[in-house]
């Protein structure tokens, strides 16, 4: 079907920021308004696919025929994605933060009051990407994003190696991305990289979407 090119397949995507706790009223997050994986998940659904959406604290709607799942911490969202998977595609664009407090406090910590450096020991949240692509459920399909400030293209080719991703796609944060509509992005594969053009968030959606539906017709072919 043409309108429909991912029927029957199942598209998982992770969102959003995640929020790991310090005690009961901190945390450590990441910057992500959670706006590129929810237009994904949307075209993905649009183009007529199963799709799973794990969702870090974002203040979006769910797009029309998508189930959602909401986690607060990465912990949270790697079980969420283990317990969602198989899946054909997916498509890992949360923001991730990458510690979490190694203890989080049962009550709210108290200001010292010395004025010295706060110990806060953090410890290593783990890789959801990474994790997926070693997994024996591992989809056909896997993509990364990656946020860069500097060296975009060389630091998604080694980050899609590092990570077993099949594609990355690299975007340039440095300027005003963050919360915004527009995203400038450059597709990195194991045939080489496609610089697009500046473009909204849903067109980075649909145009991925359809370059997902493309691999798919010719793996199948
Ligand atoms: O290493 P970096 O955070 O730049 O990698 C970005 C890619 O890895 C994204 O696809 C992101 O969703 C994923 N990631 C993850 N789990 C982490 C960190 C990043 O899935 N703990």
């Amino acid at each position: 079907e043409n309108h429909r090119p991912l029927h029957g397949r199942h598209v998982l995507v992770t969102a959003g920021p995640t929020h790991e706790p310090i005690d009961p009223v901190r945390y450590i997050a990441n910057r992500s308004s959670g706006k590129q994986g929810f237009a994904i998940a949307a075209a993905a659904a649009a183009a007529g696919a199963q799709v799973t959406l794990i969702s870090g604290p974002v203040h979006l709607d769910t797009p029309p025929g998508v189930e959602r799942y909401d986690v607060e911490s990465a912990a949270e969202m790697l079980d969420a994605v283990e317990s969602a998977l198989p899946a054909d595609v997916a498509i890992m664009v949360a923001a991730v933060a990458d510690w979490r407090a190694a203890d989080r406090a049962d009550s709210k910590i108290k200001k010292d009051g010395s004025g010295q450096v706060a110990p806060l020991p953090l410890a290593v949240n783990p890789d959801i990407l990474s994790s997926v692509a070693a997994s024996p459920a591992r989809p056909r399909l896997l993509i990364g994003f990656a946020a860069e400030t500097e060296h975009v293209v060389s630091h998604a080719q080694a980050k899609r190696l590092r990570k077993g991703a099949d594609w990355i796609v690299a975007n340039d944060v440095s300027g005003d991305v963050m919360g915004g509509d527009s995203n400038t992005v450059h597709l990195v594969t194991a045939e080489g990289v496609e610089d697009w053009p500046a473009m909204p968030k849903d067109k980075v959606a649909a145009a991925l979407v359809e370059r997902i539906a493309a691999h798919c017709m010719k793996d199948d072919a």
